[in-house]
């Protein structure tokens, strides 16, 4: 009876551990300046072969520049759906791929 138990803690730990460093990061990022000429590449080779090179057509089907912020950078670590975890971007690559589809409003 005793053994199932420190698996369910040590689950719930890091399921929490998970989400708390991703909002972390996510705070760290709303404080970055993004630069969008520096994130026109990390958006061509990360992003553009499922939401297209405007950001808003490809097979995602979502319009990126009307997402919050916040949103977006939680979904970029984490991923959602069919969509890959980037989390191995550094926070400013993130900052930065954001300024850039912030340009293609
Ligand atoms: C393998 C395909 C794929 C790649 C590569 C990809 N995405 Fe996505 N993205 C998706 C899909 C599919 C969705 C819709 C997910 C859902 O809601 O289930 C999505 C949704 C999003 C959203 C909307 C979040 C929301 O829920 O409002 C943002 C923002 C986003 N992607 C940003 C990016 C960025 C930035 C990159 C590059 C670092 C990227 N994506 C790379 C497939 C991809």
């Amino acid at each position: 009876m005793t053994k199932p138990v420190p698996w369910i803690f040590l689950l719930a730990l890091s399921t929490f551990a998970c989400s708390a460093s991703t909002s972390s990061r996510v705070s760290t990022i709303n404080g970055l300046k993004g630069d969008a000429t520096a994130g026109k590449s990390v958006y061509t080779s990360n992003c553009a072969s499922c939401h297209g090179s405007d950001a808003k057509s490809g097979s995602a089907r979502e319009s990126l520049p009307s997402k919050s912020a916040s949103t977006a950078y939680a979904q970029i670590i984490d991923g959602k759906g069919s969509m890959p975890s980037f989390d191995n971007l550094s926070d400013q690559d993130i900052a930065n791929v954001w300024a850039y589809v912030q340009s293609l409003k």
